[in-house]
This record gives structure tokens, C-alpha cells and sequence, in this order.
């Protein structure tokens, strides 16, 4: 069969990323620029600034790409792009430069939901093995998926309040870890201990998540610490929160993997950078006979790969989307 290759972009949040992935699994080029110091600034990211931003960016972003590779817009057989879930002006902009390429260059338009897009990031250099239950752990999202076959998923368990990026980032706020704050709690707990005792989310036997009563009692403990003029110990705080954090995780995927008896595991998003998480994550698959999938580090957090790699099955059934094509803000996998 003749290689197919995906011009992919991704632009949901602050990272203005586009690769060119052959086959669905191999990633002739990417680029990823990061908008993530000048967001640092402000503590978080600002919109308005990543929509201009993503804008001024996105051709030298396709330049650079190209550049990287013999490959020409027109080799291309189709054109990808992340529409949802994110920030509207900013998946906007790869939704419209998406457009203009497919229409130049009379191309294909294939869209991909950014979280699927996280969870193809393990096909990437792989073949997915079916069944698989998939972990999708990202700064939006906390969902246990079953995949019995490509695009076929089915919700097992999702947070019901906060994902666990967002604990991850609002935790680091309170301990003054600049943005993005998953990174650096797991920097910090490393040279901690895990002292403190904190509430474990959620014990009762169902697949779902919770993550606020986690970071409300932190948030609560440091400000009542403060106000005594008490010394907060950060690195053993950070590791006694991620601990916990993971605990979550852990216990829940442990129970999904005997009540399923399926034997493949995939994390995906960026938390699952998270060495911590996937040094657990491993002795959980290991009692339960199971493989582990984790996505090569560049591939966890946001980048246009993943969009290549989810664009692949869609490539092959002819699902195409029509100029028509809007950004969506909320979604789920399924
Ligand atoms: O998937 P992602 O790059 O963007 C979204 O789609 O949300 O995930 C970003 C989230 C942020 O909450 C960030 O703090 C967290 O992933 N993150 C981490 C680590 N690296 C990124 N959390 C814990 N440990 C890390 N090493
Ligand atoms: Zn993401």
C-alpha cells in the first residue's frame, strides 16, 4: 500500500505545533513552539494573548516543519487539525490555516478531537493493542476509556469535579510554583518526603474521579498555616499532594483492570509525563499481568503528532470534515 502522510496542527491551547506523520505512526517532522513563558507571566494562560500569538506564529511553525523534512505541502495526502476540546480563538486559528491549506492545495480536511488525539499519541512508533483501557489524565480531563477497536470507546469512569492537571496547577499556585505547575510540584516532591497526611479523593468502588476535596484541603491548610505564621514544609507538602494525587489514580485504574480483565493499558495527556505517576502506573500493571503504554515524553504534552496519528483511521474510512468546520470548546473522547 502506498504511504500515507497527514500534515497535522494543533493550536488548542499555548502550544502552536504542526507535524507530518507518515502512516499514522511514524513523525517525519514536528515543531512544537510553546507560548508557556510569556503565559508564565501571568500565572496561567490568557486567551486572548494565545489566539495572537498562535497567529503570528503558525507559518513560521509550517516553515520550520517543512524545512525538517524532502516534503512538500503538496505530497501531502490530507490535512489534520485539533477542534476541540480548547480555547476557541486559539483552535480557531489552526482550524482556518487548516482550511486554507486543504483548499490550496485540494486537500483532504480531517478533524480530531485533541483528546482522542492524546490517546493516539501511544501509536505513535506502536501499534495500539485491542482491547485497551486508556487513562486520559490532562489538564481538562480525567477519564478511563475501553477501546475495543479504533475509534471505539466507551466511558468507564471520569472525573466528577476538577481533572488532575488542574489539581496539579492550582496546588502549584498556592505553593508559588510558576506555571505550568505539574512539572514543578514533581520537581519539588522530589526532594520531599511524604508527611503529610492527606484525604484520599474518592474511596468508594466506582471508576469515577474526584479531585477537589484533595485541593480545597490543601489550599485550606496552607492559608490556616499562614495565619498562624506556621512554616509550610513545600517539598514534603508537594510530595505528600502528588502521592495522593496518583493514589487516586492508581486505586481506580486497579479496580478497572480486574473488574475488565482487559490487559492493556494507555496513559495519555500531560500529566503522564509525571514519572511518579508512571513508576505506579507500572507496578499496577505488573499484579494485574497487564502492558503499560506510556507515549514518549515529547509526545505526552500537547503536539501536533498525536493529531497525525488519531487522523490515520479516519484517513483510511474517508471521514472528512467540510469547510464548514467550527471549534468546539467542551468535549469529551466519547
Ligand atoms: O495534555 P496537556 O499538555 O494539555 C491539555 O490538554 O490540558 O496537559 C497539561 C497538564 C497541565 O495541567 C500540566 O500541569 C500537566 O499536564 N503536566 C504535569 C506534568 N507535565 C505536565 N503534571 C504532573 N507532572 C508532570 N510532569
Ligand atoms: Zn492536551
Amino acid at each position: 500500500m502506498k504511504d500515507i502522510y497527514i500534515l497535522a496542527i494543533e493550536t488548542s491551547c499555548d502550544e502552536t505545533s504542526i507535524a507530518i506523520v507518515k502512516n499514522g505512526k511514524n513523525v517525519e517532522a514536528l515543531t512544537i513552539s510553546t507560548q508557556m513563558q510569556t503565559h508564565a507571566k501571568y500565572g496561567g494562560v490568557v486567551p486572548e494573548i494565545a489566539s495572537r500569538m498562535h497567529t503570528e506564529n503558525i507559518t513560521l511553525v509550517l516553515e520550520e516543519t517543512l524545512k525538517k523534512t524532502n516534503l512538500k505541502i503538496s505530497d501531502m495526502d490530507a490535512i489534520a487539525v485539533a477542534y476541540k476540546p480548547g480555547l476557541l480563538g486559539s483552535l480557531l486559528v489552526g482550524i482556518e490555516f487548516a482550511k486554507v491549506l486543504a483548499y490550496i492545495y485540494q486537500k483532504p480536511l480531517i478533524k480530531v478531537n485533541h483528546l482522542i488525539g492524546h490517546i493516539y499519541a501511544n501509536a505513535i512508533n506502536n501499534e495500539l493493542k485491542f482491547p485497551l483501557l486508556a487513562l486520559v489524565v490532562s489538564g481538562g480531563h480525567t477519564e478511563l476509556v475501553i477501546m475495543k477497536d479504533n475509534y471505539n470507546f466507551e466511558l468507564l469512569g471520569a472525573t466528577k469535579d476538577d481533572a488532575i492537571g488542574e489539581a496539579f496547577d492550582k496546588v502549584a499556585r498556592i505553593l508559588d510554583i510558576p506555571y505550568p505547575g505539574g512539572p514543578g510540584i514533581e520537581k519539588l516532591a522530589l526532594e520531599g518526603n511524604s508527611t503529610y497526611n492527606l484525604p484520599i479523593p474518592v474511596m468508594d468502588e466506582t471508576f469515577d474521579f474526584s479531585y477537589s476535596g484533595l485541593k480545597s484541603y490543601i489550599i485550606n491548610l496552607v492559608h490556616n498555616e499562614k495565619q498562624k505564621g506556621n512554616e509550610i514544609n513545600r517539598k514534603n507538602l508537594a510530595a505528600s499532594f502528588q502521592k495522593a494525587a496518583v493514589e487516586e489514580l492508581t486505586r481506580k485504574v486497579n479496580l478497572a483492570l480486574k473488574k475488565t480483565n482487559i490487559k492493556n493499558l494507555i496513559v495519555a495527556g500531560g500529566v503522564s509525563a509525571n514519572r511518579y505517576l508512571r513508576e505506579r502506573l507500572k507496578e499496577i500493571t505488573e499484579i494485574n499481568n497487564a502492558k503499560l503504554f506510556i507515549p514518549d515524553f515529547i509526545y505526552c504534552t500537547d503536539n501536533a503528532a498525536m493529531i497525525g496519528a488519531a487522523a490515520y483511521p479516519l484517513f483510511l474510512n474517508k471521514e472528512f470534515a467540510d469547510f464548514s468546520l467550527n471549534a468546539e470548546s467542551q468535549a469529551n473522547v466519547c
